[in-house]
This record gives C-alpha cells, structure tokens and sequence, in this order.
C-alpha cells in the first residue's frame, strides 16, 4: 500500500500517553499540514467529542503552550469521538459507520498491549483492515515465545508493510544523528572496529523512580522495559554496516544484523539490582524481585565487532538522569613518556539528552612547560540544548505516510527477544543500591578490567569546555 492513510484513529485517546504526547506531536503535524482531515479518538470513559475536546487543550497547555491557537483550534475541530467497550462488538460497529467513506485509515493501539490482539481482530470482523495500518506502542511482547505469538496474530490482520511498531527512541534526534555522524564522515570507519575499539559502553541513568507506573513496571523491570527495545535498537545503530541505500528496508536489515549476531544473554556476566524503598512503592507486588536496574556484559560477533565487550546500564533512582555511549579506543601500545598512558584517554562520547545533546572527542595532550606530562581534554563537535524535536511527531508523520524506516520490523523485534530472554526468568541475584548511587557496587565488577563505568554528568549548571 502506498500513499497517506486519510483517517487517523486513537485507540486510547483519554490515556496518559495521548495527553503527555500524542495530541502534542498532532497539533504540531497539523500545524504543517501533514494530518489527514479526518482524526477520532477512541476510549471508554463515558465522554463525548466536547470532554475529548477539551482533554486535548488541556493536554496542548501542558505539553505545547507556544503553539498557534488557530492550530489548536483546528486540532480540535477534526476530531472526532466514540466511546465505547474495545471488547464489545458493537463499538466496532460503530466505528466502521464512522469510517464508511475512509479508504485507508492508521490505527493507533495506544492502549494495554493485552489488547492488541483482540482489537485487531475486532477491526478486521468488521472489515476495517483491508488497507489499513497499525501502529502498536511497546512493549511489544512480554518475552521471545509472546512477541512471536503477537506477531502471528497481528499478521494476520495486515501485512508487514503496514504494521508499525513504535520504538521512540528510534524517532529521537540524537539517535537519528548517530546514523548521520557515524556514516558522513569517513575519518571514523577505519577505527571502528575491534582493532581499535577496546570497548563500548552505554548508560541510560534516569534520576526518578516507577512514580506512578509502579504496577505496569513490577511486570516488566529495566531489562525489558529498555534494554529490549531502546539500548540495544541504539547498539544495533551505533553498530551496523552502512545501509546499501537509504531506503527504510536497507536500513532495517543492517540493523538487523547486528541483533541476531549478539548471543544470547546469560547470567554470569549480569547484575541486577533495585533501589532501596522499591518495595514500599504502591502497585508493587510483595517481595518483588524485579530489577530496577541491569548491568550486562555483550558481544557482537561479526567480523568488525568480535573480541570488543560491550557493557550497557540502565536503571532507575540513579544520580542523574541522562543516555550516554562511550566509544573507548585502545592504548597506545607503547607511551613515549615516563608515564604510562591511563586507560580511557581516547574515545568518542555521544550523549542522547535528555538536557542537551553532545558528541565529545576525548584525547591526551602535554601540559605546557618542560616535561612530557599530559591530561585529558574533550574536544566537543556538537553540544545542543536537548531539540524541540518529538520523536512522536516524527514517527507519527511516517507512520501517516507509510514509511517504515524508523519503526521495528518483525525479525529486529524478534532478534532482541532471543538476545534477552533468557535472563528474563529474575532468579539471579538482586542487589539493593541507595537512591542517588550509580547503582549496586557489584555492577562495577563487571567492566573493572576495561577502566570502569563512565558516569554521565547531571544536568550542566555552567558550561565549561572540558569533559573530566
Ligand atoms: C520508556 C520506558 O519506554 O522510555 C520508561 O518505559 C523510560 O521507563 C522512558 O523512562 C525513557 O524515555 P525518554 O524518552 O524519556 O528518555
């Protein structure tokens, strides 16, 4: 199927994702004239068209105060409403008599992804699908055997080429740039790869906890909550061959490569840990051995990659909040001074946000005066304020257009859930770290021969031009 879709549908339109991002990145579509004319939100809440109104300008104070208010307005216009039961036939009813004239709708599943498949189905009962797409929010399973089931299902209600299956990180700027730096400047292909790579490493710190999300979080835990989808996604970006061409397949595929070349996780070189008053927070299960935080050992066996460890972090309640990967070259074999070069010297640090976006450059150069003594400097190619760029808007746009670049594929999805599952069973150890730590101690065992973890900075109060 080519072409625009002409209706846009939202499953959950009264959830917490339409308010906090989904009605911002429409009103900024509209705002350049990239929506279809027809938009409908769906839900259960007992509203009518007013209250969604209503909901959106609510939503549209909150998220996006500096937009147009003829926009808004024009936002809010389009938008239609059905309430009803998404178990409940006659909602769909209803639905394919609003859509009677629409030839290609997008429906968006912002909804629990245990009802995926049943409202899929539902759709396809009422002849609502034969040129559809759909757009399905993460988690896209809850393991390997569950992702292949959601795809047999799915699949059989549109075809690959019409199933979008959101991963936002893949819309964020910065990961977008990852691509565009690594393959438009041909002064770093002949070091990427494990002759001079000696590691590489990538930290997703979030200073908050499970707040309000405690109970959808305790199911889940940091290894499928991010690891799956986002870390390894970037990895796979940050690892990939250069596409053939720049079309979303070319893109898709080498990414895929590297998913299905990282082996499986096991448990020996993992370390789970949870943050102290986990346990206390409401919608926890007693006792709860889910992690808030994972530290892993990987590899990625190809021929570029093979022999170079790669070490990613990710937790909750931690000291700051940002994403960082380091890109850590060798030593010099020999140092030419009476010092010994330190490990670490030499790398490339890309920093995804959230307050600012920045590639560093990190060297050695000689202090001045008479002897050979050096220090550590960053050169710093970008530093950006944290974009205006959604990643929702984004992907929103392409999904509305049909293309698939930026959105998982079947085999990519299914790659990352060989890779994690089995460390999914949570009968590894779990160790408790302090709120405000880097997380449990035993974490630093595992990366203590590569020159250990690099912990990303906070939030910058002035800006120096060094990195220490
Ligand atoms: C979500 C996870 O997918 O990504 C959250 O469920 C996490 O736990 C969030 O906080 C991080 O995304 P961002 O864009 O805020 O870095």
């Amino acid at each position: 199927m080519t072409g625009s879709s002409d209706a846009f549908v939202l499953f959950g339109a009264s959830g917490d994702l339409a308010a906090k991002k989904i009605f911002s990145a429409l009103a900024k579509l509209e705002a350049t004239g990239s929506l279809p004319d027809r938009l409908l939100g769906v839900a259960k809440s007992g509203w009518n068209v007013d209250q969604l109104r209503d909901r959106i300008r609510d939503s549209l104070k909150a998220q996006a105060a500096d937009l147009d208010p003829l926009v808004v307005d024009a936002l809010c216009r389009k938008f239609d409403y059905l309430d009803g039961d998404y178990r409940d036939e006659a909602t769909f009813q209803a639905l394919a008599a609003k859509l009677q004239k629409i030839a290609s709708p997008l429906f968006y599943l912002a909804i629990p992804p245990s009802l995926f498949g049943s409202v899929a189905d539902r759709l396809q009962r009422n002849h609502l699908t034969k040129n559809a797409r759909l757009i399905v929010e993460k988690p896209f399973g809850h393991d390997l055997a569950s992702a292949i089931e959601l795809n047999r299902t799915l699949l059989r209600i549109v075809s690959e080429d019409r199933l979008f299956r959101i991963d936002h990180y893949l819309g964020k700027d910065p990961v977008l740039n990852l691509v565009y730096f690594r393959f438009a400047n041909s002064f770093l292909e002949p070091v990427w790869n494990n002759r001079y790579v000696d590691h590489i490493q990538i930290t997703m710190a979030e200073q908050f906890g499970v707040a309000d999300r405690a109970s959808f979080y305790d199911e889940v835990g940091a290894i499928r909550d991010v690891v799956q989808n986002h870390l390894l996604h970037t990895l796979s970006i940050l690892a990939m061959e250069p596409p053939i061409n720049a079309s979303a397949q070319a893109n898709r595929e080498e990414k895929t490569k590297i998913l299905k070349a990282i082996p499986p996780l096991g448990d020996n070189r993992m370390v789970r840990g949870q943050y102290q008053g986990y346990l206390e927070e409401k919608g926890v299960r007693p006792h709860s051995t889910t992690e808030t935080f994972v530290a892993l050992q990987t590899s990625i066996e190809t021929w570029r990659w093979s022999g170079v460890p790669v070490f990613i972090r990710a937790g909750k309640c931690l000291a700051s909040t940002a994403t960082e990967i380091m890109v850590q070259f060798k030593r010099p074999p020999v140092s030419i001074t009476h010092e010994p070069f330190p490990p670490g010297a030499n790398y490339i640090r890309f920093r995804l946000g959230p307050d600012r976006v920045e590639i560093g450059l990190g060297a050695r150069a000689k202090r001045p005066g008479p002897t050979m003594v050096g220090q550590p400097i960053e050169l710093v190619v970008m530093r950006n304020q944290a974009g205006e760029e959604e990643p929702y808007e984004l992907l929103l746009g392409d999904a509305i257009r049909g293309d698939q670049a930026l959105f998982a594929s079947q085999e990519a999805v299914e790659a990352a859930w060989r890779i994690v599952d089995p460390a999914l069973n949570q009968d590894s150890p779990i160790y408790e770290y302090g709120v405000g730590s880097m997380g449990p101690a035993e974490a630093a065992g595992l990366i203590v021969q590569n020159g250990g973890w690099h912990d990303p900075l906070g939030p910058r109060t002035e800006s120096p031009d060094a990195h220490p």
